[in-house]
C-alpha cells in the first residue's frame, strides 16, 4: 500500500474508533492540539506503563551485569523562570520561521526547501515546498510544470533543492521564490527567530515580574531537583531520574498528525554518571533505548539509530543518537527519541545560575581509599578535617546520558506499525477481507474479549462470571452483539489479541475456547485457567 494512502487510513480509523480525537473538533479544532480517545489513552497509557516498568522499576542489567539504579520524579510544569535562563532554553530555544505575506502562514524557514523552475524563462523562479511533504512537493513541481508550458517549455524535475535559509536573507534571490502555498513569487520573508516557548503569567498581574512559561521539556525539572534526590534517596552515581510528563512547545508548523504538536508528552531520564565512564554508559542507554522499540513490536527495519555526525554536536557532547522510525508520511526516517552525551553542561549551568553547589562527593571512593586514615567514616573525618583539597579530590559534577522520548510519536509509530490489512474466515469459513491491528499484546487497549455464543442456556452467566474474575487484573469488554465472527472483526479492528468464548461446551465441562488474532488459532483450555494464560501470553 503506498505510505501516503496507509497514513490517511490510520488516521482514519483513529477517529473511527477513538483512538485520536482532534482537540475542541466542535468549534473547528486547534492547530497542534490532539486529544486521546477511549481507545487511545489505554494504548497511550499502556506504553507510558511499559516504558516506567522496563525503564525506572525494572530496568536491564548494567554493562557489567551490575543492577542499575533508577528513581522517578513528578515535577511542576510551570518552574521558577530562572531555571529556562540557567538552561538557555529563555535566549536560545528557538526556531528560524518565516512568513508568506499572501498566504498568511507562517514556516519553519530550515524545513523549507527550494529548487530552480526552468532555467531559461524570464524570470528564473524558484519553488518552495516543505521537506518530507509529498503533498508541498508535487504542489510545487506542479506549479513549476505550469509555468514551463505557459511559456512554451517542458519543466522535467529531477529536482535538486537546497535549503531556504541558504537563500532566506538574500531579497533579490526570495523575490523570485514562489511560496508553498501561493503561485505569485516574492511573498516569503527573511527567517527570525522564534521563542517556541508558551508563556504565561503566574498571578494576578500581569506583568514581567509575573512572567512564566511552559515547560519545553520534562529534563530541567529533573536537574533542578538533583540535589534533592541525591540528599533525600540515598542514590549513588551511577543512577538515574526518570519523569514522564507534559511539554508544550508553539511549533511554527505543526504536522503530520501528532508528531509534532505544541502540546505532547515526553519520557526522559537522566542518567548520572562519572565523567570517566559517560562514554560506557551512553553506549548502554542507545542500545537499551534502541532495543526497547523492538521488544514491543516496531520491526528492525523500520528502526534506524543515527549517530549525529562531529559537526552536528552539541559542543560539550561525545556522541547523540537518534532513534529514528520511517512513519508512512514521509520516505525518510524521523525522530522518536535521541539519546544524547550531555557531559556537566546542564549541572554546570544550574550550579551558576543558583548559586548552590551540585558538586556530588564520592563518598564511597573516599572510604576505599581510607585505609591508613585516622577514621573511614566521611562525617567523622570531616568533623575533624575539613579541608578543602582533600575534599576536591572525591567530588564531581557529574555527567548525565539522556534518553529522551516522545510518548505521542511512540504512539503514533505503534498505530503505524500495527495497522494491517488481510483475509480472515467468516462464520462460514469463506476468506473475507479484515483490518486488524497488530498491537503488541503488552500495548493493545483492550486484553481480551469474552463472548458468550448465545444469550441463553446458562452461558451469559458463565461469561459474566469470567468477565468480573478478568477486568480486576486487565482491561477486557463483554460483547454478546451480533454473531461471533462479526465480534471477532470487531475486537480485530481495535487490536484485542484474544477473544475467549463461552459455548455449549463450557456447560458441559468448563472449558472455553481462546483465539489468537494474529494465527487465527482457537484452542480449549480450562475456564478455571484463563487468568494465568493471559498472563502468560500478555507478559
Ligand atoms: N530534553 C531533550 C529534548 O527535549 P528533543 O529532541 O527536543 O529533546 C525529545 O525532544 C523527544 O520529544 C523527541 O525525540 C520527540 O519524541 C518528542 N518531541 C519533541 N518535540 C515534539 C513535538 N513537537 N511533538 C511531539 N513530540 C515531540
Amino acid at each position: 500500500m503506498p505510505s501516503s494512502d496507509l497514513m490517511e487510513k490510520v488516521v482514519s480509523l483513529c477517529r473511527k474508533r477513538g483512538f485520536i480525537f482532534q482537540s475542541s473538533e466542535i468549534y473547528g479544532g486547534i492547530n497542534g492540539f490532539w486529544d486521546y480517545g477511549p481507545l487511545g489513552v489505554e494504548l497511550k497509557k499502556n506504553i507510558k506503563d511499559a516504558w516506567w516498568r522496563d525503564m525506572v522499576r525494572n530496568p536491564p542489567l548494567g554493562p557489567n551485569g551490575q543492577e542499575i539504579t533508577m528513581v522517578g520524579l513528578d515535577c511542576s510544569i510551570i518552574m521558577n523562570r530562572k531555571v529556562w535562563e540557567a538552561s538557555g532554553h529563555a535566549a536560545g530555544f528557538q526556531d528560524p520561521m518565516c512568513d508568506c505575506k499572501e498566504s498568511k502562514k507562517r514556516y519553519r524557514a530550515d524545513q523549507l526547501e527550494v529548487f530552480t523552475g526552468h532555467p531559461e524563462m524570464t524570470p528564473p523562479l524558484m519553488y518552495a515546498f516543505i521537506k518530507g511533504d509529498e503533498d508541498s512537493l508535487k504542489a510545487a513541481v506542479k506549479k513549476a510544470e505550469k509555468a514551463a508550458r505557459s511559456g512554451g517549455k517542458k519543466f522535467t524535475s529531477a529536482v535538486a533543492s537546497v535549503s531556504y535559509m541558504t537563500i532566506a536573507n538574500n531579497p533579490d534571490i526570495r523575490a523570485t521564490v514562489v511560496g508553498p502555498d501561493v503561485d505569485v513569487p516574492g511573498t516569503l520573508t527573511e527567517a527570525r527567530a522564534f521563542n517556541l516557548m508558551f508563556e504565561s503569567h503566574a498571578g494576578a498581574i500581569k506583568d514581567d515580574d509575573n512572567l512564566v512559561y511552559l515547560r519545553p521539556e520534562t529534563a530541567q525539572g529533573i536537574f533542578a531537583n538533583f540535589k534533592n534526590v541525591v540528599d533525600s534517596s540515598r542514590v549513588k552515581v551511577p543512577f538515574g531520574i526518570a519523569q514522564i510528563g507534559k511539554a508544550f512547545r508553539n511549533e511554527v508548523n505543526p504536522r503530520n498528525y501528532t508528531f509534532r504538536s505544541r502540546e505532547f508528552e515526553q519520557m526522559e531520564i537522566e542518567f548520572f554518571c562519572h565523567p570517566s565512564e559517560s562514554r560506557m554508559w551512553y553506549e548502554y542507554w542507545r542500545d537499551v533505548r534502541k532495543n526497547w522499540y523492538s521488544t514491543l513490536g516496531i520491526k528492525s527495519e523500520k528502526l534506524k539509530p543515527r549517530e549525529q555526525t562531529s559537526e552536528e554536536l552539541a559542543h560539550y557532547s561525545v556522541g547523540t543518537t537518534d532513534i529514528e522510525y520511517l512513519f508512512p508520511f514521509s520516505d525518510e526516517h524521523q525522530e522518536l527519541e535521541g539519546v544524547a552525551h550531555r557531559g556537566a553542561f546542564d549541572l554546570t549551568a544550574h550550579m551558576t545560575k543558583s548559586g548552590q553547589s551540585l558538586l556530588y562527593f564520592d563518598e564511597d571512593a573516599w572510604n576505599r581509599d581510607a585505609t591508613g586514615r585516622a577514621t573511614n567514616s566521611f562525617v567523622t573525618w570531616m568533623k575533624g578535617n575539613p579541608a578543602a583539597e582533600e575534599i576536591g579530590k572525591y567530588q564531581f559534577i557529574p555527567h548525565v546520558i539522556e534518553p529522551s522520548a516522545g510518548a505521542d510519536r511512540f504512539t503514533l509509530a505503534v498505530l503505524c506499525e500495527a495497522y494491517t490489512e488481510d483475509k480472515a474466515p467468516d462464520s462460514s469459513g469463506k476468506m473475507e477481507e479484515r483490518l486488524v491491528m497488530k498491537f503488541h499484546p503488552r500495548l493493545a487497549p483492550i486484553k481480551a474479549a469474552i463472548f458468550p455464543l448465545v444469550k441463553k442456556d446458562g452461558m451469559p452467566e458463565k461469561a459474566t462470571a469470567l468477565y468480573r474474575e478478568l477486568k480486576a487484573h486487565f482491561n477486557v469488554q463483554y460483547d454478546d452483539g451480533g454473531a461471533v465472527g462479526r465480534r471477532y472483526r470487531r475486537q480485530d479492528e481495535i487490536g484485542t489479541p484474544f477473544c475467549i468464548t463461552i459455548d455449549g461446551d463450557t456447560i458441559k465441562d468448563d472449558t472455553v475456547t481462546i483465539r489468537d488474532r494474529d494465527t487465527l488459532v482457537q484452542r480449549r483450555i480450562p475456564i478455571g485457567s484463563v487468568l494465568t494464560e493471559l498472563r502468560t501470553l500478555i507478559g
